[in-house]
C-alpha cells in the first residue's frame, strides 16, 4: 500500500517524538511491504516564525490532499514565548483549532490504558491501580466553547470577557453515533458526560444521546455529571469503557485520564471526520521545558501512528505490530524519564524509538 502522510512536527518536543514515530512506521513499511511518503508541513510557532501565521492556507490544502496527518505538538511557554504577545487568533493554538475545523475532525479518540508494567508509575493507590483500566475518551472536537464567539470589551468601565458554548443537535448526534459505534467494538458501555444540572447545551446533549442510544440496544449507557466524572476517574477508573463528552470537558478529562496511565507521554489520539481521513497526535503538549533535550517520551506519538494504520489505512496487523513492540519494550524494562522507576532502565527519546523499531 502507498500511504501519503502529511507530517507536522510542530514545536517543542514535537520534532523529536515525530521523528521516532516515522522511524517506526518505516520499519513497518519495510516488513509488511508498504510505502509511507511524507510531506512535511509547518503549523504552530514554527509557522509563525516562517510565515507570520500559525497555519497557512497552503498547508491546509496539502493536509487535505494527504491520506492522513501525523502531528507532534504546537505551542511554547505561554508566559515567556513571544508567540503569546500576538493577538489570540495569530497564536500557535489557533493553527491547531483551524486545522481541526478545516478538516472537519469532529471526533477525537483518546485511549487511556494502564499497562501492567506501568502500575508503579500510576499515581493512584495500589488497590485501584491493581484493577487496571482501559477506556476510550471520545471528545467532540470542533464545537462548543473552543469554537464559539468570544470577545473582551469594556462595559461601564469594567473589562468583561464572553465565550459562548453552542451545540446543535446534529453536532451532538454525529459524535454520539461514533461513540456508540466504538463501544460496539469494545465492552459495549457508554458513559456520556455533561453538566445537565446547569447547562442548556448539556441538556440537549443528554436528549440527543438518549435518542442515539435507542439504535444500540446492546450498549449499556449512563449519564454522568462532569464533576462527578473527574472524581470517578481517580476513584474507580475501571468502571469506564467509552467516555463520550463535549469539547472542553474532554480536553480536561483526557489530561486527567492520561496522568493515571502513568504519564501524559503515553496517551495517543486520533481525530476523525466522516471519512477514513484522520489526524493523529499525542495528547500531551509541546513540553517546552524539555524540548531539544532528547528526553521526551515518544510512545504516545508512536501509538498515534498505530492508530493511523488502524483507522485510516485499515492495516490492523501492522498496528498490532507497533502496539506489541511498545508492550515488549515496557516488559523488558526500558523507560523514558517520565515513567522510570526503580528496577527499570532509563533511555532517551531516540533510544526508545530505536528499541520499538527493532521489535517490529
Ligand atoms: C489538546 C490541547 C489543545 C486543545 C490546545 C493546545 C488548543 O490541549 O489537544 O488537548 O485544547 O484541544
Ligand atoms: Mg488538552
Amino acid at each position: 500500500m502507498n500511504c501519503n502522510i502529511a507530517v507536522i512536527k510542530g514545536d517543542g518536543i514535537g520534532p523529536e517524538v515525530v521523528t521516532q514515530a516515522m522511524k517506526v512506521l518505516d520499519a513497518v513499511g519495510e516488513k509488511y511491504g508498504h510505502t509511507f511518503c511524507y510531506e512535511q508541513l509547518l503549523m504552530g510557532g514554527c509557522s509563525i516564525d516562517a510565515h507570520g501565521v500559525p497555519l497557512t492556507d497552503e498547508a491546509v490544502a496539502k493536509a487535505k490532499a494527504s491520506d492522513a496527518v501525523l502531528l507532534g505538538s504546537i505551542g511554547g511557554n505561554t508566559s515567556t514565548s513571544p508567540w503569546y504577545k500576538l493577538p489570540p487568533d495569530k497564536r500557535p493554538e489557533a493553527g491547531l483549532l483551524k486545522i481541526r475545523k478545516e478538516l472537519g475532525l469532529f471526533a477525537n479518540l483518546r485511549p487511556a490504558y494502564l499497562y501492567e508494567q506501568l502500575k508503579a508509575a500510576c499515581p493512584l493507590k495500589e488497590e485501584i491501580a491493581d484493577k487496571g483500566f482501559d477506556m476510550m475518551i471520545m471528545r467532540e472536537l470542533t464545537g462548543g466553547l473552543y469554537f464559539g464567539q468570544r470577545k473582551t470589551e469594556e462595559i461601564d468601565g469594567v473589562l468583561t470577557a464572553v465565550d459562548t458554548l453552542t451545540y446543535n443537535e446534529n453536532e451532538i448526534r454525529r459524535i454520539a453515533i461514533k461513540g456508540f459505534d466504538i463501544a460496539m467494538k469494545r465492552r459495549k458501555k457508554v458513559t456520556s458526560v455533561d453538566k445537565a444540572n446547569v447547562l442548556d447545551s448539556s441538556r440537549l446533549w443528554r436528549k440527543v444521546v438518549e435518542e442515539v442510544a435507542k439504535d444500540y440496544p446492546e450498549v449499556t449507557y449512563e449519564h454522568m455529571l462532569v464533576d462527578n466524572c473527574a472524581m470517578q476517574l481517580v476513584k474507580d477508573p475501571a468502571q469506564f469503557d467509552v467516555v463520550l463528552t463535549e469539547n472542553m470537558f474532554g480536553d480536561i478529562l483526557s489530561d486527567e485520564a492520561s496522568m493515571i496511565t502513568g504519564s501524559i507521554g503515553m496517551l495517543a489520539s486520533a481525530s476523525l471526520n466522516e471519512t477514513k481521513f484522520g489526524m493523529y497526535e499525542p495528547s500531551g503538549g509541546s513540553a517546552p521545558d524539555i524540548a531539544g533535550q532528547n528526553k521526551a517520551n515518544p510512545i504516545a506519538t508512536i501509538l498515534s501512528a498505530a492508530m493511523m494504520l488502524r483507522y485510516t489505512f485499515d492495516l490492523d496487523k501492522e498496528a498490532d505490530a507497533i502496539e506489541n513492540a511498545v508492550k515488549q519494550v515496557l516488559v523488558e524494562g526500558w523507560r523514558t524519564c517520565d515513567i522510570v522507576s526503580d528496577a527499570t532502565k532509563l533511555v532517551a527519546c531516540d533510544e526508545m524509538g530505536d528499541l520499538i523499531k527493532e521489535r517490529i
